[in-house]
């Protein structure tokens, strides 16, 4: 069975490929896709690509094309949540599409045709990633992150919320935060495109899971620390937390 690895940037990805046995390069859609196996699973690697059209492309490719039969995605992601910390951890639960509104005919922030504002991932596949996370985490964690603090990075595991903007302002990230809790949706961490692809695999009956390290606090300072956090530690959380799921299904 294939499964499918979606990183969000190259630098997430480029362990993974090396690490690739049987590398196979195919171009499709103005994509790279890489195929072969990856401790001892048949897999495709992709990127995802920027923001939820991008991803849902990918995704829809991954499927029908490259016949993966789950999708695993890793990646970055802003935290909103409370206590969710640079270098923690989030395995999402469900999604939300936080600029989606068609209110006042549906229920602001539901696709219309869903059965409700969340979409669920997978929770067998979603509970062996965050025990893959848990396995890192215990035996890696402070040599992945040294945050200034002192604090141990940790995993938390809940909703997650997309959309088509890089939040770089507490008061944006505010204003998406607040009205969410105030409807019951308390999201941990916000992204470009996890909600796009836990669409497209609820479509297609796909499990799904997504993991994202948190890279930034989606406010004042975001611009700054997400390429920090790129470049030092985003592919070194990748390559662990792939290599021990992969060893757990
Ligand atoms: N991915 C990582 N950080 C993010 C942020 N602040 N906003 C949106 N997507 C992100």
């Amino acid at each position: 069975m294939t499964t499918a690895i979606l990183s969000a940037l190259p630098e997430e990805q480029s362990g993974l490929v090396s690490s690739l046995e049987n590398a196979q390069r195919v171009m499709h859609a103005g994509r790279s896709f890489w195929v072969g196996s990856l401790h001892g699973q048949p897999v495709v690697l992709a990127l995802s690509g920027i923001g939820k059209v991008a991803a849902a492309t990918t995704a829809t490719v991954l499927i029908e094309r490259f016949a993966a039969r789950r999708i695993v995605f890793t990646g970055v992601a802003g935290g909103v949540g409370e206590g969710v910390q640079v270098g923690d951890v989030v395995v999402a639960h469900d999604y939300v599409q936080h600029d989606m509104d068609v209110s006042p005919l549906f229920e602001r922030w539901l696709v219309p045709g869903y059965p409700g504002v969340r979409l669920a991932c997978d929770a067998a596949l979603s509970a062996q990633l965050a025990q893959a996370v848990h396995h890192c985490l215990a035996t890696e964690g402070p040599g992945l992150h040294a945050h200034p603090a002192g604090h141990l990075p940790r995993l938390h595991q809940g909703l997650m919320a997309s959309g088509d903007r890089f939040i770089t302002c507490a008061q944006v990230s505010r204003a998406l935060r607040e009205p969410l809790l105030a409807a019951g949706h308390d999201v941990l961490a916000v992204e470009m495109e996890g909600a796009a692809v836990a669409q497209v695999c609820l479509d297609y009956a796909v499990p799904f899971a997504a993991v994202r390290t948190i890279s930034d606090r989606a406010d004042d300072d975001a611009h700054v620390d997400f390429p920090a956090f790129i470049q030092s530690v985003a592919s070194r959380y990748a390559d662990h937390i792939v290599r021990r799921l992969l060893e757990l299904l």
